[in-house]
């Protein structure tokens, strides 16, 4: 290699040559590497296997040359990798013409906003928030609500039991119904009682696109001198207009819980303009005067105080204002079913 010209020769053309090295991108930055600094067969570095024929009187002057030119490749290379960093990132990868991206931000869900909005609605007309257990005892639950042992009536709500029953009373389960936070929050204080309790509510029930294990419910409960049905109908109309609409279409429908005489279900019209009919009716909560029985239960005095109570589910109106058709979804958490919200 070279070897008509002096070692000194060579180093003088590899300085001019490392100068004049276009290093524009990645790749020249590569080749060049290769070229002089290589370790098999750089040009600089096979001339450091050189320095045996220098008289060893110059060596070490030689040596020094032969690192200056070493430094300056290596200078001129991180050069040229630091500007081939640069401009990948200020400019080859990046096309401003793309849109933005938005940040992640989570979404309130569906149930929560309608739970909001219900509790907003009664808070407006005077009811206080009340809470209870999620696990609840047969007394809370069943018993104090008038449900008699062994009455078909406590099959009305297949229940989820964390310790068993015997012989039809007692034992600890998940509340079937937000019915028990009534009889808590009347043992804890005195009429009159008005108050709503929004919760979770489970039954063993076989799930479809219309009922699942967990739901929830807005308990409602009025206790005072002279309580009507007028008065519970007064608030339930007021509830479905503010709610659904002012021209919502409301049906009072004769029913039976064991904890309220008389009692009645409450329908809503739904339009619907694929329908034959236009429309059907959908029950949204069941009601009632409280049961005298109840009174009694809790140290009430059933002669001087009369009440009523109703118990709405929360799915329910979700499902038919933001038009879900399967309950499920609810409780999937799917990113592209929350997302939408
Ligand atoms: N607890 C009843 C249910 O879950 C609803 C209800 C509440 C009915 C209060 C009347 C009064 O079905």
């Amino acid at each position: 290699m070279q070897s008509d010209k002096s070692l000194l020769e060579i180093v003088g053309d590899l300085h001019q040559e490392i100068e004049a090295a276009t290093l524009g991108s990645k790749k020249d930055a590569e080749a060049f590497r290769v070229r002089y600094l290589g370790q098999k067969n750089g040009l600089v570095t096979n001339l450091f296997k050189r320095i045996r024929e220098v008289p060893p009187e110059d060596r070490r002057s030689t040596g020094q040359q032969l690192n200056a030119l070493k430094k300056r490749a290596e200078a001129r290379l991180e050069e040229a990798l630091a500007q081939a960093r640069d401009e990948q990132t200020t400019h080859a990868d990046i096309d401003l013409t793309l849109p933005g991206r938005r940040p992640l931000t989570g979404s309130i869900h569906p149930l929560t906003t309608t739970l909001h909005d219900i509790t907003r609605i009664f808070e407006r007309l005077g009811f206080t928030i009340a809470d209870g257990p999620e696990i609840e005892d047969d007394w809370h639950n069943f018993t104090a609500l008038n449900f008699p042992p062994d009455h078909p009536a406590r099959d009305m709500q297949d229940t989820l039991f964390v310790e068993a029953s015997e012989g039809g009373e007692g034992g600890v389960m998940l509340r079937t119904h937000t019915s028990p936070v009534q009889i808590r929050a009347m043992q804890a204080g005195e009429p009159p009682f008005r108050l709503i309790a929004p919760g979770r509510v489970y039954r063993n029930e076989t799930i479809t696109y219309k009922s699942y294990c967990l739901f929830h419910q807005v308990e409602g409960l009025v206790v005072d001198e002279g309580v009507t049905m007028a008065d519970l109908k007064h608030v339930l109309y007021t509830f479905a207009r503010t709610f659904f609409g002012d021209d919502v279409k409301l049906r009072f429908r004769p029913s039976f819980f064991p904890f309220t005489e008389p009692s009645a279900e409450v329908d809503i019209w739904w339009k619907l303009p694929d329908h034959p009919q236009g429309g059907r009716w959908m029950e949204i909560l069941g009601s009632g005067m409280v049961d005298p029985n109840v009174l009694e239960a809790v140290g009430i005095d059933s002669e001087r105080y009369t009440g009523y109570a109703f118990g709405m589910g929360v799915e329910r109106p979700a499902m038919l204002r933001y038009g879900i058709d399967d309950i499920r979804v609810f409780y999937e958490n799917d990113v592209r079913f929350l997302d939408q919200f």
